[in-house]
């Protein structure tokens, strides 16, 4: 086997800018902050952040809306802030990585409003802009993510532009030839700067169908679900073109690499079933490192609807891909308002010890829950314009608690959305101090990866799947360990294959670790196990 690249065999940790440290009491995470919480992150065991949006925007949707791709919000920091990050990080061996938006920019970005200005102006193109319906009306019934028509009527040039997310965020016409190689200076821009790849936002979003047509009805949608839920977006996104257009920034990256400066790595966010999340592999040239594969959120939680999960995916898999695993993001529910506090500790054992890279987010390492936001204090576009539906994802992101002093130690001034409740026991001070803590757990889990290259970049078998049990191998060398997962309440006994009798266990989700015996494995209730052969 190929030695490992970092990114395969390293831990990812998404960083939610505005909540995870401020440095200047303005209540707002900033560079600074991360930067300050570097030691934290290395302790912790991870090899790489990802950070949410950077760049000026007006913050219509909190920084998904970009407009200036070369600079930093005032807000976040400044150019000098992200080199000085980059450097401390790298100096601590952590990579960091981007969040690119390259779908859509701010309404406010001089590129919309030049292309806003006139139908004859040079960037008119840019972006989609297309006459009413014969009958009047939007172009076509395409819904926004966020609600409402994706199509903004602009009275001045008599056209309607396509936003698939707010009007505050008009699409680009990724068709457009000069909009691509300006897109690809952006990505050079931060490469160049000693950025260590990028995650690319809403990628199967950047081509649409060329000639616009209707997204068919769902036949799924019922009212309970967002609006966008209506339709499938079988024409709005994903067509073949894009693979092209991945491919393209893969080349990009890969220049780095030939140049001896490193593997860049590129993330596509993609929510798409598997068989058309792998394509996003590449082809005849290859696409991203990594199609993010987001279907540990969104699976029912047990064993065998697990195990045909991790089978499925692994075995669409195209040869030499490597798999990624995801939990939790800025975007869905946490995993311990999902499994409940007790099972987050099992999720954890199973996002670090599947075969992938896998990314943890923010405070899921300290079991943090969906904080309730009070009516007023709600933040998010997505539920101020479909509120009570659940879609708000303010709840995700609410600050990272440090400490039991003033606003948990993340800022001096009140946050700009409130702690969790529990943040005076709940908190990273605390869970350092406790061996049986969420945060120790995940210490021990990441050391054994990167003590076990069976868990980093071994093999993967299935062993069990059966009633609350998930079992599996990872072997790399001589080395094989068994991971075994109570995913419920009632203990679980695992009879142990032949070559497993004698194992012992390295690693319990719960305080102590009790040894197999007689070639049975007797998981306690919520409890996971990692076992090892070796001596
Ligand atoms: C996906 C991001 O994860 C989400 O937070 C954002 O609102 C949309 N893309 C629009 O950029
Ligand atoms: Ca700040």
């Amino acid at each position: 086997m190929m030695p490992a690249s970092w990114w395969q065999s390293g831990v990812i940790y998404q960083i939610y800018l505005r909540s995870f440290q401020d440095s200047n009491g303005d209540g707002i995470g900033d560079l600074r902050g991360i930067t300050k919480r570097l030691s934290y992150l290395a302790e912790l065991g991870v090899d790489a952040i990802w950070m949410s949006p950077i760049y000026p925007s007006p913050m219509a949707d909190f920084g998904y809306d970009v407009s200036d791709y070369c600079d930093v919000d005032p807000r976040f920091g400044t150019l000098a802030d992200v080199d000085d990050l980059l450097a401390q990080a790298h100096a601590r061996g952590l990579k960091v990585l981007l969040d690119f938006v390259p779908n859509h920019t701010s309404d406010r970005h001089p590129w919309f409003a030049e292309s806003r200005s006139s139908r004859s102006s040079p960037k008119r193109d840019w972006y989609l802009w297309r006459d009413p319906a014969p009958g009047g009306g939007p172009p076509n019934n395409w819904i926004s993510d966020f609600g409402g028509s994706a199509w903004e009527w602009d009275e001045a040039s008599g056209q309607y532009y396509y936003h698939a997310f707010l009007k505050q965020q008009p699409d680009l016409n990724w068709r457009n030839p000069t909009v691509q190689g300006v897109m690809h200076d952006v990505m050079r821009f931060w490469l160049n700067r000693g950025v260590d790849g990028f995650r690319i936002d809403v990628l199967w979003h950047l081509i649409k169908a060329a000639d616009f047509p209707d997204n068919p009805p769902n036949s799924a949608y019922t009212p309970a679900l967002g609006e966008m839920d209506r339709l499938l977006q079988l024409r709005s996104t994903d067509q073949p073109e894009v693979h092209g257009i991945a491919a393209r920034m893969r080349a990009l990256a890969e220049d780095y690499r030939a140049a001896g400066q490193g593997e860049r790595l590129l993330i596509g966010e993609i929510y798409l079933p598997v068989e058309r999340l792998m394509r996003y592999y590449g082809e005849d040239r290859p696409g991203v490192h990594l199609p993010g594969n987001f279907q540990l959120i969104e699976t029912p939680w047990q064993a065998r609807s697990l195990a045909v999960l991790i089978a499925a995916y692994e075995a669409a898999l195209p040869p030499g891909a490597w798999p990624n695993w995801v939990l939790g993001n800025h975007d869905r529910p946490r995993v311990a308002t999902r499994l409940g506090e007790s099972q987050a500790r099992v999720a954890a054992m199973l996002l670090l010890t599947l075969r992938g890279t896998p990314t943890l987010y923010y405070g899921d390492e300290l079991g943090l829950s969906d904080v309730p936001i009070p009516p007023g204090q709600v933040q998010d576009p997505r539920e101020l314009r479909q509120p009570g539906k659940g879609l708000g994802r303010d709840p995700v992101r609410t600050p990272m608690p440090w400490d039991d002093s003033a606003h948990a130690g993340f800022s001096t001034a009140a946050p700009w959305l409130p702690l969790n409740a529990d943040w005076p026991a709940r908190n990273v001070a605390r869970q350092s101090a406790e061996p049986g803590s969420m945060l120790a757990l995940h210490r021990r889990l990441l050391a054994a990866r990167r003590t076990h290259p069976a868990l980093a970049i071994g093999d993967f078998a299935l062993l069990d799947a059966e009633d609350d049990m998930l079992a599996y191998e990872r072997r790399h060398g001589a080395e094989r360990l068994i991971v075994a997962l109570n995913l419920g309440a009632r203990p679980q006994r695992l009879a142990l294959p032949d070559w497993a009798h004698g194992c012992r266990p390295l690693l319990s989700t719960l305080a102590d670790s009790v040894p197999a015996q007689d070639g049975t494995l007797l998981l306690r209730p919520n409890e996971g196990v990692v076992l090892t052969t070796a001596d």
